[in-house]
């Protein structure tokens, strides 16, 4: 087995058809059915005590190493994870719920908490000995990639939709990327990254369709919730969704916490999506296995503008099995959410991470959520990589 894999890490399974096979730097897909494998934990085996954290600093989300498949050691890190649960009383009146939480993800490296994927995912492709990592974004995970890349002395091929703001493709660019900005949408960078993959062999994908590790990174998010709540579970999370990556993290998450006994229950975890691309929200409320592709996505949340999540089925699963819903709200509900949380808390988020805010209020008005629960949403950015947009939203209040 490779020194940098942890000693807990002992098998890739697939969450369709239970194919598994040995760990790896360099996970395939499953043999039977082709579908994303995870890294499986022997979690008997853990030589970690809950109370062991505590005497851990609270600085990076790697002080949950024996968690993760990748050795510290081998990490390629600056500090990302350990980000502020911040309570907002104001807005827990405004949404009409006894406490209001939010995941501040902004404080992370690069922004956002695609950190988390690419400190696992670089790190991964950094101990395989690869010089070249490549994949396709809505833009956060292209610039935090070129950011971990960088550190790592890896070049980074990012492809960008045109519709990626200025920052997201500027901080490429200055992180030493190797940016490609494709007309079009997410989608359309997707496709022109695929075809370039076939001309460059040497190119070591790290897009969340290639490397389960983006996803076990961003797993850290639920062990941060716990841990900053002193190991009582919200009862709901509600998380802006697109690949929905981030939940299928926070899902595992929550059932290898659950499986130590750390924790007693599950969270709600819930679906937020933006109207103008909900694929989501559609299948679940079709009670469908698997989601349809939306063919027109439009919606100024670029992080959420996924027409067709690759791992819908997963997505699904994990809303059902956890007795959560799949919401949407609309553009201009969304970035009035984005207002009331600068406004009220002084907090200025992503308009992609107000999705969530707003998804939050309306699973309230529609009774998913009851006054008296308490609700951690996930602000997945910061915004001050969008300051335009938000700021566009006031000039339709006339200010
Ligand atoms: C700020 C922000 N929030 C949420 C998401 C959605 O992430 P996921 O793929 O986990 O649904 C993205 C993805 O680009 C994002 O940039
Ligand atoms: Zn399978």
């Amino acid at each position: 087995m490779d020194a940098a894999l942890t000693p807990a890490y002992h098998e890739v399974r697939c969450p369709r058809c239970d194919w598994s096979a040995e760990p790896s730097l360099n996970p395939p897909r499953c043999g039977d059915c082709g579908a994303m494998v995870e890294p499986q934990l022997e979690l008997t085996a853990l030589e970690l005590e809950r109370a062991q954290l505590a005497e851990r600093s609270f600085e990076s989300m790697w002080r949950y190493a024996e968690l993760l498949p990748i050795e510290a050691d081998a990490a390629v890190t600056m500090g990302e994870g350990a980000t502020p649960l911040l309570d907002c009383p104001k807005i827990a009146d405004e949404v009409g719920v006894d406490s209001f939480s939010l995941k501040i993800e902004g404080e992370n490296p690069t922004g956002t908490f695609k950190d988390r994927g690419a400190t696992l995912s670089i790190s991964a492709a950094n101990a395989l000995g690869v010089e070249e990592i490549a994949l396709s974004s809505a833009g956060n995970a292209g610039h935090a990639a070129a950011a971990y890349a960088a550190r790592a002395g890896l070049k980074a091929h990012v492809f960008l939709p045109a519709r990626a703001s200025f920052t997201m493709k500027a901080m490429v660019n200055v992180l030493g990327g190797d940016l490609t900005v494709v007309e079009g949408r997410l989608q359309d960078a997707g496709r022109a990254f695929k075809s370039a993959l076939e001309d460059h062999p040497e190119w070591h994908p790290v897009a969340t369709d290639h490397t389960p590790f983006r996803r076990e990174g961003k797993k850290t998010m639920f062990y941060e919730v716990a841990e900053q709540r002193d190991w009582s579970v919200p009862d709901h999370i509600v998380y802006p969704t697109g690949g929905g990556v981030g939940l299928l993290g926070m899902f595992k998450a929550a059932n290898e916490l659950l499986e130590l006994g750390w924790i007693d229950r599950l969270p709600a975890f819930h679906a937020a999506q933006s109207t103008g691309c909900a694929p989501v929200v559609d299948a679940f409320n079709a009670g469908a296995d698997d989601i349809t592709p939306i063919e027109r996505p439009d919606t100024i949340c670029g992080g959420i503008e996924v027409n067709a999540p690759g791992a819908g089925v997963e997505v699904l699963n994990v809303l059902r099995e956890s007795g959560g819903q799949a919401i949407a709200t609309d553009d201009d509900a969304i970035l009035d959410a984005a207002l009331s949380v600068a406004g009220l808390e002084g907090i200025g988020i992503a308009p992609t991470a107000a999705a969530g805010v707003s998804g939050a209020a309306a699973l309230v008005d529609e009774g998913h959520i009851s006054p008296d629960e308490d609700v951690v949403v996930i602000a997945t950015g910061t915004g001050l990589k969008e300051p335009d947009v938000l700021r566009s939203q006031l000039m339709r209040h006339g200010i």
